[in-house]
């Protein structure tokens, strides 16, 4: 059960933009940690198998761009998407999505999403190690609520997604602020 428990410490390897840089490619590395993206917010950090895949390209990631606002009503400071993909893709994903609340985290060594427990195999769709989907609303770095995908596997044939869907933790949110 990882409600109630901290969120893994790790560094994350981001690349942003630097216009000081001269060239065609004015971007350096950054190192991000866990506390830099969670200590002191209540946010929604999301996770999906692969950036540029259809489900999260088409429903997931845009789904849960446009909900923004209406996460901030129920008390949301940021929405994090983390994937196990390098900085350059992620960037590159963000930028094809024209993204303006969402935060994208590279987690391209997998070692944020192995301590989640949420590493899985999809070697048979020769992506390798990857995220399992699942959400989580996670409030000064802890774990308050927990939304994971049914039936998760190595190598699994079927992508299940509407647990971690931004319509059915909204929905959380809003009943548990009504009760
Ligand atoms: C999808 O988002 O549709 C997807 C994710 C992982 C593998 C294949 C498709």
């Amino acid at each position: 059960m990882l409600v109630g428990r901290k969120v893994p410490e790790v560094t994350f390897r981001t690349r942003v933009r630097d216009d000081s840089i001269e060239g065609p490619n004015p971007f350096r590395w950054e190192n991000k940690t866990s506390s830099d993206y969670f200590a002191g917010k209540r946010v929604v950090l999301f996770s999906l198998p692969g950036a540029f895949t259809p489900t999260c390209s088409t429903f997931q990631l845009p789904d849960f761009e446009r909900l923004f606002p209406e996460f901030q009503a129920e008390g949301i400071d940021d929405i994090y998407c983390v994937s196990v993909n390098d900085a350059f893709v992620m960037n590159a994903w963000g930028k094809s999505q024209n993204l303006v609340n969402v935060k994208l985290i590279p987690d391209g060594s997998g070692e944020f999403t192995r301590k989640m427990g949420m590493l899985v195999a999809k070697d048979n769709l020769g992506f390798g190690m990857r995220s399992w989907r699942y959400a989580a609303v996670i409030n000064d770095g802890v774990i308050e609520k927990f939304f994971e995908e049914e039936g998760y596997a190595d190598n699994c044939e079927t992508d299940p997604y509407g647990v971690s869907a931004p319509q059915n933790i909204l929905e959380n949110l809003r009943a548990k602020a009504a009760a």
